[in-house]
Parts: C-alpha cells; sequence; structure tokens
C-alpha cells in the first residue's frame, strides 16, 4: 500500500493518526457559513432601488426586524442596533449602571460581556463558572456582590441559557439588574421562554459567525417599557421618540442599525427556525455518540434548558483519561483527522486588556489588581477540558455526527501515538 507517496513500512512506522502520517477520518469539509440565497440579493436590491436607505424612518426594514426578532424571542421590546458589543453598553446604560458600580461576569465568555461594563465606567467582578454547563455559577455569583455590585451579566455562552432561575432570584434579593448577554443565544429557551428579556434586558449579536447574522448588526431585547425608550434614546443621540429633530434629552450616539443588516436579517430570520432545529439535531446525535467515548463528555443535560441554540458545542476533555495528552495536542490530532475543533476562550482577566498598565485609562478599574483575581473552575475547563465545534457543523447531516465521534475514538485508541 502506498499512502501519500510512502510505503506500508514508513506508514506503520508513523502511526496510524492522521497528525502522524496516517489516513485523516475526514477530508470532506463541513457545512458552509453562511447560509445565503437569491432572497438576500433581492431583500438589499429592494434598499437600493427604493431609494430609502436609512433605518429610522416609519415601516423600514429596521422597525420590520425589531418586531419580528421581539416576536422570536418573545419579547415585548426590540431596539437594533450596531453590533452585540454596543447591545450591552446600551442595556447597561438603560438599567441605570453607573460609573464605579460593580458588574458581576463570568471570565469564560468572549471580552465585550466585561468591556462593555468598562464602557459605561463601571468595573467587571469575575465570578466562576459551573464545569458541567459552561455558565455563571450562581454560588459564585453570591459571594461575589459587594454593597458596590449593581448588576449581573449572564452570558448565555454557546448558546446555552444560564440557570436564569437562580440568578433571577439573586439578582431580586439584592436589588441588583440582571443583563442577559444574549449574543450567542439566539432562539434558545429557559423553561419554554426564550432568552432575551426574562432578565431586565439582554444583547444579541448579529456578527458574522452568529447563528443569525448580517456580518455585522446587534440588538436590545426587554419586557420594560421604560428601559425600550431609554435604549432607543441612548442608540440614537439621545433623542426621544416624540420630540424634535434637534432635542437630545440624555447623552447618547449613532449606534443605530442600518437598513442593508436589516435587510439580511429579515431574511435570515425566515430559516432561522429550520436550522435551529438542524442545530439541535444533530446536537443531541453527538451528545448521545461522546457518553460513549470515555475520554470526554458531553455538558450536563437540564430539562430546563428548552432550547440550546448551539452556536458552539462544547463538550468537555478530561486528559488524565488519555495519558495526560494535553488538550492542545488532542485538538492537533482532532484537526488532523479532519474535525475542526478548537480550543475556545482564555479566562477573560488572564488576557493583557486587564493587565494594570492596559487600564490604566479607567478611573474606576485602574484601582482593580486583576491578576489577583482566581476562577480555578475556568482555568482548569480552559486549559484542560473545554473543546468547541462551531455551530455550522452541526447544520449537516447525522454523518457528519458519526465522523466527529470516529476521530475521537481513533485518537482515544491511539493516543500513545502523542505521547
Ligand atoms: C458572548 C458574546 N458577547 C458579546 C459579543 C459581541 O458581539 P459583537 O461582535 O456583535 O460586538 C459576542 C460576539 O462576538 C459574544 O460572543
Amino acid at each position: 500500500m502506498i499512502v501519500a507517496g510512502r510505503n506500508e513500512e514508513e506508514v506503520s512506522e508513523m502511526g496510524v493518526l492522521a497528525i502522524n502520517g496516517g489516513k485523516p477520518t475526514r477530508t470532506k469539509p463541513f457545512h458552509k457559513w453562511p447560509v445565503f440565497d437569491e432572497r438576500e440579493v433581492q431583500a438589499l436590491r429592494e434598499v437600493v432601488e427604493s431609494g430609502q436607505w436609512w433605518g429610522r424612518t416609519k415601516g423600514s426594514k429596521v422597525e420590520q426586524f425589531e418586531e419580528a426578532f421581539a416576536r422570536y424571542q418573545h419579547a415585548r421590546h426590540c431596539i437594533g442596533c450596531t453590533n452585540g458589543t454596543i447591545a450591552l453598553y446600551l442595556a447597561l446604560r438603560a438599567v441605570g449602571v453607573k460609573p464605579g458600580e460593580e458588574v458581576i461576569v463570568p471570565p469564560y465568555t468572549f471580552i465585550a460581556s466585561a468591556s462593555s461594563v468598562l464602557d459605561v465606567g463601571a468595573v467587571p467582578v469575575f465570578a466562576d463558572i459551573d464545569p458541567t454547563t459552561m455558565t455563571l455559577d450562581p454560588q459564585a455569583v453570591e459571594a461575589a456582590i459587594t454593597p458596590r455590585t449593581s448588576a449581573i451579566m449572564a452570558v448565555h455562552i454557546a448558546g446555552r441559557p444560564c440557570d436564569m432561575d437562580a440568578l433571577t432570584e439573586i439578582a431580586k434579593r439584592h436589588g441588583l439588574a440582571l443583563i442577559e448577554d444574549a449574543a450567542q443565544a439566539h432562539g434558545a429557551s429557559w423553561k419554554g421562554r426564550r432568552v432575551g428579556a426574562i432578565g431586565d434586558a439582554g444583547g444579541f449579536s448579529f456578527q458574522a459567525s452568529k447563528n443569525i447574522t448580517a456580518g455585522e448588526g446587534g440588538a436590545v431585547t426587554t419586557d420594560d417599557d421604560e428601559i425600550a425608550e431609554k435604549v432607543w434614546s441612548l442608540h440614537n443621540c439621545g433623542r426621544s421618540r416624540v420630540g424634535e429633530w434637534y432635542a437630545h434629552y440624555i447623552i447618547g450616539g449613532n449606534h443605530r442599525m442600518t437598513e442593508w443588516q436589516a435587510a439580511i436579517l429579515l431574511v435570515q430570520l425566515q430559516r432561522a427556525d429550520e436550522l435551529h432545529a438542524k442545530r439541535q439535531r444533530n446536537a443531541n446525535y453527538l451528545n448521545s455518540l461522546l457518553k460513549e467515548l470515555e475520554v470526554v463528555e458531553p455538558l450536563r443535560e437540564d430539562e430546563r434548558v428548552t432550547e440550546h441554540a448551539y452556536h458552539l458545542f462544547i463538550f468537555r476533555y478530561f486528559p488524565e483519561r488519555m495519558g495526560n495528552v494535553p488538550k492542545a495536542k488532542f485538538i492537533e490530532a482532532l484537526r488532523a483527522e479532519g474535525i475542526p475543533a478548537s480550543p475556545g476562550y482564555k479566562p477573560l482577566y488572564r488576557e493583557p486588556a486587564f493587565s494594570k498598565s492596559a487600564l490604566d485609562w479607567h478611573p474606576y478599574a485602574r484601582h482593580y489588581d486583576y491578576s489577583k483575581v482566581k476562577c480555578p473552575v475556568t482555568e482548569r475547563v480552559c486549559d484542560h477540558e473545554a473543546v468547541w465545534l462551531k455551530q455550522e457543523i452541526f447544520l449537516g447531516e447525522p454523518e457528519d455526527m458519526e465522523d466527529i465521534a470516529r476521530a475521537i475514538k481513533k485518537v482515544r485508541d491511539n493516543y500513545r501515538e502523542l505521547l
């Protein structure tokens, strides 16, 4: 047998794992992203030809999208904006978080969950996560509360809702605002209620990787009329919906969604249900396959998570069950097998952006020493356990899930080649 120009003897010397020159489990690419068709092109053409290029007019595509997305997320209000980072900033300001106050944030998330807090002048305080869900651990949240705490940032990481029962109870008992970072959680639901307006306000992202996308984009959702008006004003230069054009009631900014974004998003929303169901079906199947592989484990099942958006599929790898092969090496071996796995986040407080010198611009956070923060679960998960697969992989067929499981099994069975 000749493999890539080598004879059989050479190949067996090199090993069976693809990382060592063996035949990869899979060479076929996974599902492509973004998903689009002629309808997106047509929607953009309509905007061009209408001459109505600005989104803040009556009946605009931005307004239509806001109504449709509010309905989709079971929220009374939705305000479109430029991106998810700004959505969180607007939500924090609208619920009244003030400079110098503290907001509890998980360190296992994208930087915007914390940078938005810094942007309103407040200070992120990190609370650890539950390793079986990767979302905020309510007990750690409770322990992080100080007299300066004014809000909790509940990040529905990977598209899996946080324990909203526990976080709502803690927020109520301590008089804190509850913001949902739902940037990855389109269509996700907790006990049948979609996320985004379970807490006081939520922020969504429509950036290129997200399950519903226009390349960039964001939205704030809320059930609270006053918060909705405040967000609307903040995102539109401090104007009021009923005031004169040059009347500015608060200091806001121009954070308006464009008509182009909304045109694309309206079409994306039409196929969201179909793709959402497909991701869940394939992810459930992969979870069932992973249960048999011993060296990895799926995350905990919780019947209160009624819909997982699976923006990411995260599973846990246990190096000690596989001769202490480091996570990075395990991922490298999987990638060589044709499975585009990735290691995911580092603990946010370890990012250079949280060093004393990098925070010298911030009037309050400069007095905090993030080098002393320790969230052991997050550190263990980041360094050793969490492995990610992206959402588009789950838009394919059940056979794709079987390839992933086969590749993990192959790496497991031949891990000595990695030592
Ligand atoms: C958890 C989380 N929060 C916030 C954001 C910020 O969204 P955007 O990139 O649209 O600003 C993202 C996405 O990138 C995210 O994944």
